[in-house]
């Protein structure tokens, strides 16, 4: 087929509009737009306590908005519960992990598929198909990069593997919109460079959100940036014109971390 994208496509499949989340008196988030078309990979940048963690909690369901509308494949989802947006296909990590460590990779992959399944599964529905969704846990192993790790203990992972192990958790729900809450911290330099590829690699088709401190992977991995800072959006654009920008540089370039340009 040589026709154009589909009509969808010409909607934003995540749109946000005058978001704001307070904490009492602190203003974590506020007034928000963001609009991220199908597909398209952003990173969310800004420096610690910038708001980029409660903004996920706000899409991903976990906190309620103090105010605002969030619109996901163009239906209003302001204040639908985490689990039915998951099951209209959001997926996220979280920056503080949620592994079972004392669980296998392939156990945790498990709970995360069936933790999507439609209401519960009585226990002889359940052993039905319960070979369906062991195959499933597998098969989500191999796209991470586990393959071979399926049995071993996620608490004897190295970090690198089990951020691959996050990645896969939230590709259970079959998602069209994956968040990554700093899927690259506390990783080593080679950790972060396969993190970065399995990310490149990513089904074009799955919308990524990635929140990142690390500029090096964010601007690689991206092909729009939006900076916030003190709970706002402060400037969004492409990687080099978030590289060129003034108020990134001051706000966050500014410590030594700097590239060759
Ligand atoms: N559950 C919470 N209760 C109270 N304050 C919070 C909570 N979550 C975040 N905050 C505050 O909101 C601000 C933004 O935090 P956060 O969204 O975690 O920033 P970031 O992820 O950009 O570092 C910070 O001042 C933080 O202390
Ligand atoms: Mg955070």
């Amino acid at each position: 087929m040589t026709e154009a994208a589909a009509p969808e496509h010409a909607a934003p499949i995540l749109r946000l509009r005058g978001i704001g989340r307070r904490f009492g008196g602190l203003h974590a988030v506020r007034d928000v737009d963001l609009d991220v078309a199908h597909g398209e990979r952003r990173a969310i940048l800004g420096p610690n306590g910038a708001g980029k963690t409660t903004l996920f909690n706000v899409i991903s369901g976990d906190f309620p908005p103090s105010s605002g509308t969030i619109e996901f494949h163009g239906e209003e989802i302001t204040t639908l519960a985490p689990a039915a947006r998951a099951r209209l296909g959001m997926g996220r990590t979280y920056q503080k992990s949620r592994l079972f460590l004392g669980l296998s990779v392939e156990d945790n992959l498990y709970l995360a598929v069936l933790g999507v399944q439609k209401g519960h599964l009585r226990p002889i529905r359940l052993r039905r198909r319960d070979g369906e969704l062991r195959d499933r846990a597998r098969d989500l192993a191999r796209t991470v990069g586990l393959e071979g790790r399926e049995k071993t203990l996620v608490g004897s992972l190295s970090h690198g593997e089990q951020r691959q192990l996050e990645v896969g958790m939230a590709r259970a729900v079959n998602p069209t919109l994956m968040m990554l809450d700093e899927p690259a911290s506390g990783l080593s330099r080679g950790e972060r460079v396969a993190l970065t590829d399995l990310l490149l690699q990513l089904d074009p088709s799955i919308t990524l959100i990635l929140i990142e401190h690390d500029m090096d992977v964010a601007l690689r991995v991206a092909e729009r940036v939006t900076m916030m800072h003190d709970g706002r959006v402060i400037v969004e654009g492409t990687p080099d014109e978030i590289r060129a920008n003034q108020t990134v540089h001051d706000l966050y370039l500014g410590r030594g971390n700097r590239n060759d340009g």
